[in-house]
């Protein structure tokens, strides 16, 4: 009975502790997809944080600044670790990335960095697979709110053991910080250990590969996953890195949002172009993602297999749809009501183009639109 009462009352703590720091997908940057391993040192970290702020990310609801791969280089002798003085030269006194940390506090932000679960990362450098409490208590002493742990490397553990080692020191660390992991633990699994998962490989700056990671999403069925403190990563956003067209970049933005994917910045905010800007920082297409309402799933698909449309509910009575786009013409796509969830035949239905900010009008039972070849229409449905 005690038992029972005392394991309760943990798994209680832990849901409290998830949906504390992710109860809604987490939003901010990270520095992999745009600076690797090369690029990153602090003064970019301090340029982007600041970008954050006269760019508008900041209060268009971006919180995170990560720090990737290669911040770290060894650890000493009782096995902290610690940051590359080269790249952080802030760290070199105190053997702590305290300064940057500290940056981006005073500027109401959060700071994140990455570890690995294995001996190394990805890169290499010293990973905490032996060290989670060490880390742990390292994190918390640099006031970190957000932790990304890769899977290179591996003990013989599973990545599911050594995860949920991560969590545990994370939670004894007694700082809430996000615990963000990678697909080899299951969903099942990952949900009781961190706040968001990997779905897949990693994203490349091309459409083929917002694609791969969507049919993930479509066949692992993930839309039943995710709940306030528990996401689907569909991995770090490649919007701005120039490899896609604006109409590639909105379709990827937008499945994003409806997915409830966390939104995690990879390009280079210091220098954007004002449509770039525009379309990270449309605050009805966050608005979509951080609304408390279940993920959208895949309702329909065209017997080419080109053309698919999402739906979800929103708050207020309102629903979301996705009409994605995957081939390289146009496509004249027609939602039915009863592809929406518990919309009644004859219920008629304003509809918005959320990403256009364009009311489309009353409309009864179907709405057809044309979408842009490899793109994406999100549509407001409401009362
Ligand atoms: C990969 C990971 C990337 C990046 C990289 C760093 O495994 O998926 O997002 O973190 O490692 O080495």
């Amino acid at each position: 009975m005690l038992f029972f009462a005392l394991a309760l009352s943990i798994s209680l703590f832990q849901l409290a502790y998830g949906v504390q720091v992710a109860s809604t997908p987490p939003m901010g940057w990270n520095s992999w997809n745009y600076f690797s391993c090369e690029g990153l040192n602090e003064q970019v970290v301090k340029e982007v944080i600041e970008a954050f702020i006269h760019e508008g990310l900041r209060d268009a609801g971006y919180s995170y600044v990560n720090l990737d791969d290669c911040w770290q280089i060894n650890r000493t002798a009782d096995g902290i670790i610690i940051p590359d003085p080269k790249k952080f030269p802030g760290s070199r006194k105190t053997q702590s990335l305290d300064y940057l940390s500290l940056y981006a506090h005073v500027k109401g932000l959060k700071f994140g960095l990455y570890t690995d679960t294995g001996y190394r990362t990805c890169q290499g450098r010293p990973g905490s697979f032996g060290y989670e409490r060490k880390d742990a208590e390292t994190y918390a002493k640099w006031n970190i709110d957000y932790l990304k742990n890769d899977d290179c490397n591996l003990s013989n553990q599973t990545t599911c053991e050594t995860y949920k080692t991560m969590h545990e020191a994370l939670l004894s660390a007694g700082r809430p910080i996000v615990h963000s992991v990678k697909a080899s633990c299951t969903t099942e699994t990952a949900r009781t250990v961190s706040n968001m998962r990997r779905v897949g490989q990693d994203i490349r700056d091309n459409w083929e590969s917002v694609l791969g990671l969507i049919d993930i999403y479509n066949r692992d069925e993930l839309w039943r996953y995710s709940r306030p403190g528990f996401w689907n990563d569909l991995d770090m956003l490649e919007v701005g890195n120039g490899g896609m067209t604006m109409d590639q970049y909105v379709g990827h933005f937008g499945a994003w949002c409806v997915f409830k994917a966390p939104l995690i910045l990879g390009n280079d905010v210091r220098y954007m172009t004002s449509e770039v800007r525009n379309l990270i920082t449309h605050d009805e297409l966050i608005a979509i993602n951080q609304d408390r309402s279940d993920a959208a799933r895949l309702v329909w698909r065209s017997e080419n297999g080109m053309q698919e449309i999402y739906t979800g509910p929103l708050s207020n009575e309102r629903r979301v749809a996705l009409l994605l786009n995957r081939g390289n013409t146009s496509a004249d796509i027609q939602l039915n009501w009863n592809m929406l969830p518990d919309i009644v035949k004859d219920t008629v239905l304003n509809v918005r183009d959320a990403n256009l900010r364009t009311n489309l009008g009353k409309y009864v039972n179907f709405i057809r639109q044309v979408v842009n070849p490899t793109s994406g229409k999100i549509l407001v449905f409401s009362l």
